[in-house]
């Protein structure tokens, strides 16, 4: 995730530009730039780190212009550095351009582009798009078609906008599956990934539409179809939000956006190289000892892999807490840890690394900030590509990781020749289906969900009780219970509370019930018969199940039913459940959501 945005006016619109990409900034904050027509030619300033610290550095809003584009990053190809930092410009200096998305065959164009004579200066896919647009305006002479007949070369997702000196008073922009909107001013027209960039400014707009572009010049614009040239004419949007609600999304906190963000997540998580899957999976099969680690969240996404690892492909690779890492491990030069880190800087994962390292350990990552300490100290990083997570509370960074982790299951198993190649597809058919049916549980449930929370929030203590997958699913849930809405969750196997918890049972304590699909059904008889010791002691039980209603009458007192789905995703809906649970209950405690008391979104402290 990127932001993109763009300007063209009557007077300098600099200033402007640098405070759309402010506005910008919380969809990806690596690095940043802009380009200006100024005197007849573009003029590019760029460099890594926040809005404010690059301008402070290169002076973004210097340059004298009345047509711009701007651009802040999330890297996915190429480092955190200046050269792969957007803008990119042309050979020639004439086509200048920004892009948010990911194309998946510019290794090909590349070749043919350095094979034409075109020089690269960045690792960028993005990059390709801008040489690309030359070329074909060498042939043409025409910046619109060469733009088009560039676009049509492009797979994978993309939102662009692009200046030239060849039409001085154009921005050209295109989108497909990334975010575009045109924002329409007085003599001045706008464009952004969202309406942050120019809502300071306008409340009228329009939105792109997959396989669309648009020419915008200060007192005109045209839309039209990529592919058959087609013109649309479309509603103007009027944004009744304010700044701060459309950097949500309209939604009220980032941590619902997030929430909501998850099935496009599973699509990114799932679109992982394979050839990193692969690697993370040969390291794994190679060594003799092998640890998962990750601190609160991430130590749960582990524990979860743990179990993906060990009935999936026949591993076991034990997890363990990163601040407990020295106390536990034995370490080896045949020792690999794997670490699973959202932000890539926390001190105890770090410091478990480098300690292990220092043994000789071989060390991989699942990280979701590209340039992270963790992503540079490892042999190994697989970026898991969930874009920017705001919210301190994390959700869909720990459902991607845990998705990416299963996939590296799967490669292990067929290593190891537990399931075949053809089972593995299957399989990863299955996960395929896990964005729709998150969708499913968004959308049907989660008025439900909002209702059960604002009925039981005055509860105080809860127990979160899950077997085998569930049991992970359980302490992560509750952990989301204690730290956004500050309710006691207690996470634990639901065979463990026999052996002693059960003595807390009474009609004033309240468990959540993980229960797995009737096909798991050995795990599903057990987990009912503990909602019936609790049920048999008059403890209140809330069953998120996946059978028909009233199925559970006699196990739950209330239910949360989930749509059909197969065992291997199973488990990440009920996630998503416990997640809106926790996330109704905390607005209906009024907490701050999305930055509870005492949390920090990395915690870079012993
Ligand atoms: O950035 P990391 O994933 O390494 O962070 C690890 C934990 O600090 C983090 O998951 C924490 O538990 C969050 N508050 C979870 O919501």
């Amino acid at each position: 995730m990127c932001g993109i945005s763009g300007i063209v006016g009557f007077k300098n619109i600099a200033m402007p530009l640098l405070n759309s990409i402010r506005h910008l900034e919380y969809r990806g904050y690596d690095s940043c730039g802009v380009a200006i027509m100024s005197n007849n030619s573009i003029v590019v300033r760029k460099n890594i780190g926040s809005v404010d610290e690059v301008n402070e550095r290169e002076k973004l809003s210097e340059p004298d212009g009345k047509i711009g584009i701007a651009h802040t990053r999330w890297a996915t190809h190429g480092g955190v550095t200046k050269e792969n930092t957007h803008p990119h410009l042309s050979c020639e200096g004439d086509f200048a351009l920004v892009h948010n998305g990911i194309i998946s065959n510019y290794s090909e164009i590349k070749k043919e582009l350095i094979h034409g004579g075109h020089r690269f200066n960045s690792e960028t896919d993005t990059e390709v798009i801008v040489h690309l647009i030359e070329k074909y305006f060498v042939l043409s002479k025409d910046a619109e078609k060469a733009f088009i007949r560039a676009l049509k070369r492009l797979e994978g997702t993309y939102a662009i906008a692009m200046i030239t000196t060849h039409e001085k008073d154009k921005i050209f922009c295109a989108k497909r599956e990334s975010p575009l909107v045109i924002g329409l001013g007085d003599e001045i027209n706008y464009l952004g990934s969202d309406f942050n960039a120019f809502i300071d400014y306008t409340k009228n707009a329009v939105v792109l539409d997959d396989d669309e572009y648009a020419v915008v010049s200060r007192d005109h614009y045209f839309i039209k179809k990529i592919i058959s040239g087609e013109v649309i004419r479309k509603r103007i949007t009027e944004i009744n939000w304010d700044s701060d609600m459309a950097k949500k999304g309209g939604y009220p906190h980032y941590m619902l956006k997030e929430i909501y963000e998850q099935p496009q997540c599973i699509v990114n998580a799932m679109q992982v190289d394979k050839a990193l899957i692969k690697k993370l999976s040969d390291m794994i099969m190679k060594s003799r000892h092998v640890y998962l680690i990750g601190a609160g969240t991430t130590y749960y996404v582990s524990l979860m892999s743990e179990y993906h690892f060990s009935s999936i492909a026949g591993v076991f690779t034990p997890a363990i807490n990163s601040d407990e890492f020295k106390n536990l491990a034995y370490i080896d030069k045949d020792t690999l840890i794997i670490a699973v880190s959202q932000s890539g800087e926390t001190y105890d994962t770090l410091n478990a690394l480098k300690f292990a390292k220092g043994k000789g350990a071989k060390t991989a990552a699942i990280v979701n900030v590209m340039g992270s300490s963790i992503a540079r100290l490892v042999d190994h990083t697989i970026m898991q590509g969930s874009g920017p997570e705001i919210c301190v509370i994390s959700t869909k960074a720990a459902l991607s990781q845990m998705a990416i982790l299963l996939l590296v299951a799967l490669e292990m198993a067929v290593n190891n020749k537990r399931i075949s190649v053809r089972n593995k597809n299957e399989i990863e058919k299955q996960i395929s289906h896990l964005p729709e049916l998150i969708q499913k549980v968004l959308n049907e449930k989660s008025g439900f969900i909002h209702t059960i929370a604002n009925k039981f929030s005055h509860i105080n203590n809860w127990l979160y009780l899950g077997r085998g997958k569930y049991y992970p699913i359980a302490l992560e849930s509750s952990l989301k219970m204690k730290e956004v809405a500050y309710v006691h969750a207690e996470g634990m196997p639901a065979g463990f509370l026999k052996h002693g918890t059960i003595a807390l049972i009474d009609e004033k304590l309240y468990s959540v019930i993980f229960m797995p699909p009737r096909s798991d059904e050995e795990l599903y008889r057990l987990t009912a018969g503990s909602a019936e010791e609790i049920k048999a002691r008059k403890g209140f039980t809330l069953g998120f199940h996946f059978g028909e209603k009233g199925e559970g009458e006699k196990l739950f007192s209330e239910e949360i039913i989930l749509p059909k789905a197969h065992s291997i995703i199973a488990p990440f809906l009920e996630l998503v459940v416990a997640q809106l649970f926790a996330y109704f209950t905390a607005v209906a405690l009024k907490r701050n959501i999305d930055k509870p008391r005492s949390l920090a979104k990395s915690v870079t402290v012993a």
